[in-house]
């Protein structure tokens, strides 16, 4: 995690400048666009939100990377109904590198399907560590998005994540409990330094319930964080999306339902704008700590 990563780079630091070189830059780096779909509550959405989203992206040309990073919670390849033998745990632990775990599940649409994992990180050695890092950090430049489904919770395996993505996707539901949670999550990522935060509200009776329930968390982050939120979208409670879930038939979906119709616009969004990561560094130097 994050944090773990902070406590090897120190060990880095220690072993002298020269000891550790940073890998040579390469064309394109950086250009890959991160996002984290997280929740202070589970089941609200961050699975299909993630797959739906991906698919949209990879529908209008975008190279699109899904990491399953929802830790003992590999939900996308439920979703998808498959199976694959080996995640991302695999490529912690050396047993395979992380290009033999990524597999094309739709046209321009790549998973490296999760499991637990990345909290192996600290019990690695340094050696294993830095290879990881630069795999990782080539395996972003093949991608213009790189798509995580965090688990829920402000623990450190969410926000080690979502601390370092360009963009936070918050779902939440009008549920009371979901927008306390919400709350609790902006105030960890304000804290830790990512105001690049959005809010999706998913399952609303209507769009006016979904409006409502973003300005009462608005209301709350503005006065206790005196910081500004932004609304991403507002997604309506559709049996279709349920029904659809259940059969494994997200990436057949038309837009005659709601949920696709407002994803796939904001793919295209997303899709007409150049990522700002080039200038910062990508996620994955980030997130190992060596930006
Ligand atoms: N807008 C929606 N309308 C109806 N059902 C939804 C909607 N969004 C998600 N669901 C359903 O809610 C359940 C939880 O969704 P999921 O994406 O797994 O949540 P999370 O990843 O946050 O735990 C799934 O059964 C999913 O099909
Ligand atoms: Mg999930």
């Amino acid at each position: 995690m994050s944090d773990q990563a902070e406590k090897l780079r120190e060990m880095v630091g220690a072993m002298g400048a020269g000891a550790m070189p940073a890998p040579a830059p390469k064309r394109g780096q950086g250009r890959c666009k991160s996002i984290a779909v997280t929740s202070g509550k589970g089941g609200v959405g961050k699975t299909t939100l993630s797959l739906v989203l991906g698919a949209s992206l990879a529908k209008i040309d975008k190279k699109v990377l899904l990491m399953d990073v929802d830790l003992g919670l590999a939900n996308i390849q439920i979703l998808l109904g498959i199976a694959p033998k080996f995640n991302i745990g695999h490529v912690v632990t050396g047993k395979c590198a992380i290009g033999d775990i990524v597999m094309e599940v739709a046209p321009n649409m790549f998973l490296a399907p999760g499991a637990s994992g990345f909290e192996q990180l600290s019990n690695i050695d340094m050696g294993h560590f830095e290879r990881l890092r630069a795999e990782f950090m080539s395996l972003e430049e093949n991608y213009d998005f790189l798509i995580m489904d965090t688990g829920a919770g402000i623990g450190n395996t969410v926000t080690g994540f979502a601390r370092h993505a360009d963009l936070v996707l918050l779902v939440m539901t009008p549920d009371p409990s979901s927008m306390a949670d919400a709350y609790a999550m902006v105030k960890v990522l304000y804290e830790k330094g990512n105001t690049n935060v959005a809010v999706v509200v998913n399952m609303a009776a209507n769009e006016g319930e979904g409006r409502e329930s973003f300005d009462k968390l608005r209301t709350m982050v503005e006065k206790f964080l005196k910081k500004p939120i932004r609304l991403y979208a507002i997604l309506v409670n559709e049996r279709e999306v349920l029904r659809l879930g259940r059969k494994q038939l997200h990436l057949a979906a038309g837009e005659g339902v709601n949920f696709y119709k407002t994803v796939s616009a904001l793919a295209k969004r997303l899709g007409g704008h150049k990522s700002e990561s080039a200038a910062r560094g990508g996620f994955f130097s980030k997130f190992f700590g060596g930006a």
